[in-house]
């Protein structure tokens, strides 16, 4: 799992869930209860620190891992909250873009400079209330997300389950939501275009109809006692917005998100987009788990690696820096990399060479063996 209950994990390895609470304050885990949720590397760290074995993996290197040696060990001081990084799931037509678009116009960060937002795949909202910032990535089906999926790596914390008032529960939602589940997501509702009820008392009667269906298929809603909240809205007119953006805040804090950030914290990140541009040449969008991006700095991803030559924001600005949970262009990547792509800090180019050359052979290496594989078969079969 992604995430683990410090109580799951004392039932896990036999390790009284008192000494596990006092262990972690010492590591410098705040307000630790046994709620409190682990993602998955606090987990081995915390495990390693006992000196329980982490299911000792035979390290094969393979194209996908050589990089891996690069990334520094996680430094619990370095840790800073970070905002969660949301998508938005649903049935064809409930209103998935529509919840985005309005997120983009009325968002502090995007009116602050003319509401020129650029297509970066993602974009952060400032939330109106509470002044936190939400990531949003608009293109969960896409390939980079499907790539990304199938390592099992998940980049989002958080899924917004989109149902149509004027529908309910529909096969798209049943999709959407047993994704959420498998891929350890934590979920809010939004039962969206409920301004298309102007009597009152139909617009409630379509929020209870949802609310059933959503018990009926064990949706564990706050109203049975359960954790996912639901959140009544139009995307149109705007109304409960904001409740909605404040209800993806309360659950971040629950999670209590976090990543290492700072010099110190190797950086790490995930392509999710890549093009040839005439003017700039390689661009890339990159999402950043940890560390901090800057000029200068050098990023290895796949076959290819990148000199930092320019970072823009979602609006195609400048920036100096970009920390975790931020989606930003940046160019100077020496060939296109692939999008759903590792990014990973290297220390010079002159590294990023090495490892660059280490991969492409290990690669080599693994298409001769196939090739000896299928030849040995082939005489096999032929005797
Ligand atoms: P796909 O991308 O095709 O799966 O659809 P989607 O989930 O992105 O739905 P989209 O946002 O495109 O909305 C579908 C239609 O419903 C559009 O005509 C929207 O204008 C309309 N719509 C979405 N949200 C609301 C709402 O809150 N109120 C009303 N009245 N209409 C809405
Ligand atoms: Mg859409």
């Amino acid at each position: 799992p992604n995430y683990t209950s410090v109580s799951d994990l004392s039932n896990m390895t036999n390790i009284k869930i008192e000494k596990l609470i006092r262990d972690l304050t010492k590591m410098g885990f705040t307000n630790v209860t046994h709620n409190y949720i682990l993602s998955r590397e606090y987990v081995e760290l915390v495990l390693s620190s006992y000196n329980y074995k982490v299911e000792e993996q035979t390290s094969v290197l393979t194209p996908e891992t050589v990089y891996d040696e690069l990334k520094s060990p996680v430094n619990p001081k370095n840790l800073m909250k970070r905002p969660p990084i949301v998508t938005i799931m649903g049935h064809v037509d409930h209103g998935k873009t529509t919840i985005l678009d309005y997120l983009r116009k009325s968002s502090i960060v995007s009116k602050e400079h003319g509401g020129i937002t650029q297509h970066v795949g993602a974009f952060q909202v400032e939330t109106p209330i509470s002044k936190r910032r939400i990531t949003f990535l608009d293109t969960p089906g896409h390939a980079a997300f499907l790539k990304m999926r199938e390592r099992g790596a998940t980049i989002t914390d958080i899924v917004i389950l989109v149902i149509s008032a004027e529908d309910s529960l529909m096969p798209q939602t049943l999709e959407a939501l047993k994704h959420a589940r498998n891929s350890g997501n934590q979920m809010v509702v939004a039962i969206t275009k409920i301004d298309r009820f102007s009597n009152p008392k139909q617009r409630e009667a379509a929020i209870e109809k949802v609310n059933l269906d959503m018990m009926n298929h064990e949706i564990p809603i706050e109203r049975i006692g359960g954790d996912v909240q639901v959140v009544p809205i139009s995307a149109r007119t705007g109304e409960n917005m904001e409740l909605l953006e404040e209800s993806i805040v309360l659950l971040s804090d629950v999670m209590d998100l976090k990543a290492e950030t700072g010099a110190q914290a190797t950086l790490e990140g995930y392509i999710l987009e890549s093009e040839m541009k005439k003017t700039t040449g390689n661009v890339s969008t990159i999402l950043i788990t940890k560390g901090e991006l800057r000029k200068g700095k050098v990023l290895i991803c796949g076959n290819t690696y990148c000199k930092v030559r320019s970072i823009k924001n979602e609006n195609g600005q400048e920036v100096a820096k970009a920390t975790p949970a931020q989606a930003v262009e940046i160019t100077g990547w020496k060939d296109l990399p692939g999008a759903g792509d590792e990014v990973i800090e290297v220390k010079n180019e002159a590294t990023a060479k090495k490892y660059v050359a280490k991969r492409v052979a290990l690669i080599q290496t693994l298409k001769e063996s196939e090739n000896v594989d299928r030849l040995n078969e082939e005489r096999a079969t032929k005797v």
